[in-house]
């Protein structure tokens, strides 16, 4: 049941205010003071270090949950994708707590690193969404993103539940390893549990999005840039828009432009900025600079103080609300998920069901 959308995507993307609140509830106490996890729990204050393994966007929810595990819990954290960490055979040390995140709970990459890790980590925790799935059952500790049942192949509001839940957990690693007193805690969690009406408000840059997404549909190429914890959005803007428009895009942390990938820019080739006004800001912008040098079309997704401060020369801008830096990753998922569908619907692809792609991939 599409609930009156024309595609699951959509639907998908319109749902995530309500099924983040659910999951915000389930994990976070009613007065915001405590993070509720079973009873069984997770002793961070034992764990040393965290490996975290997934594949495709699962993955790039890992690459932004290692940025706040360093940040917020100063938790040393290493992300590999599941294909390549399986056969890799890597040492693991005593300390390590293994962390798979599934939306399907099946893939079966990920359930072979599952195993590979098991009696050789301290202790395996996976993040899914189907709960009685085989990730799920094989790992000591579950806990569900609750986002309800996801149809769209595209993942849009499992990434931003499996964000959430993995924000809430960093916050849990910080306290239980005194990085945050109990006062920063419930602050942290306050902020959190804000989210939904954040996020609400932010789908009202629908129009924006498919106003621009007509021209992106013209585009052969489209870089993303992002720097920080914007850097994985960046890649799950491009994965987003690979998979359901087939246009080719690609991420570059911004600081590595220089490095290679300023050679492909010209005036044809979109160059999608992800970048609130953050500590980091002043370095994006100056990344940007060089790009509108060299003839580059600059769509900056900021917020209202950003785009003030970013000045004149960029070919559009998408102000997002204002939110704490923390929680950015988790809000500009919205543009990303948007200018995908709209850009595949101005393409007239097949949205819920890309060509090649399969909701579950079972074999490896
Ligand atoms: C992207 C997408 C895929 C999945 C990946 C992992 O939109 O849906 O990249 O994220 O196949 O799937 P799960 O999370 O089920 O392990």
């Amino acid at each position: 049941d599409k609930a009156g959308h024309k595609h699951f995507m959509s639907k998908e993307i319109a749902e995530q205010p309500t099924v983040l609140q659910g999951a915000l509830s389930h994990y976070i106490s009613p007065n915001a003071d405590a993070v509720t996890l079973p009873e069984s729990g997770i002793d961070f204050a034992k764990i040393e270090r965290m490996t975290m393994v997934a594949c495709g966007t699962a993955y790039y929810a890992c690459m932004v949950a290692k940025y706040w595990f360093e940040q917020v819990a100063r938790m040393p954290v290493e992300i590999d994708v599941a294909s390549e960490f399986r056969y890799r055979e890597p040492p693991v040390t005593a300390g390590t707590a293994a962390l798979f995140v599934s939306q399907s709970g099946e893939t079966a990459d990920t359930l072979a690193a599952l195993r590979y890790m098991k009696g050789k980590a301290d202790t395996i925790l996976s993040i899914v969404n189907v709960e009685t799935s085989t990730i799920a059952r094989e790992s000591d500790l579950a806990l569900p993103i609750l986002a309800g049942a996801e149809i769209g192949v595209a993942s849009t509001k499992a990434f931003t539940c499996q964000l959430t839940t993995l924000a809430i957990l960093a916050i849990e690693a910080a306290r239980a390893r005194d990085h945050l007193t109990d006062a920063e805690v419930s602050e942290n969690l306050s902020r959190l549990r804000a989210l939904p009406g954040v996020i609400n408000l932010a789908l009202g840059i629908e129009d924006k999005c498919k106003t621009i997404a007509r021209q992106l549909a013209e585009a052969r190429d489209i870089l993303f840039l992002g720097r920080g914890a914007m850097y994985p959005l960046a890649h799950e803007g491009a994965l987003k828009l690979k998979e359901i428009s087939y246009i080719h895009a690609e991420a570059y942390a911004s600081g590595e432009l220089k490095h290679g990938p300023i050679a492909l820019v010209d005036e044809n080739v979109p160059i999608i900025v992800m970048a609130p006004r953050d500590s980091l800001f002043e370095k994006t912008v100056s990344n940007m600079q060089e790009v509108m040098a060299r003839g580059g079309k600059v769509l900056l997704i900021t917020d209202k103080q950003g785009a003030a401060e970013a000045g004149d020369g960029v070919w559009d801008t998408i102000i997002m609300p204002e939110i704490d830096a923390f929680l950015a990753p988790i809000l500009y998922a919205v543009p990303a998920q948007l200018l995908a569908y709209h850009t595949a619907i101005a393409k007239g692809t097949d949205v819920d069901q890309p060509r090649n792609l399969a909701k579950s991939v079972t074999v490896e």
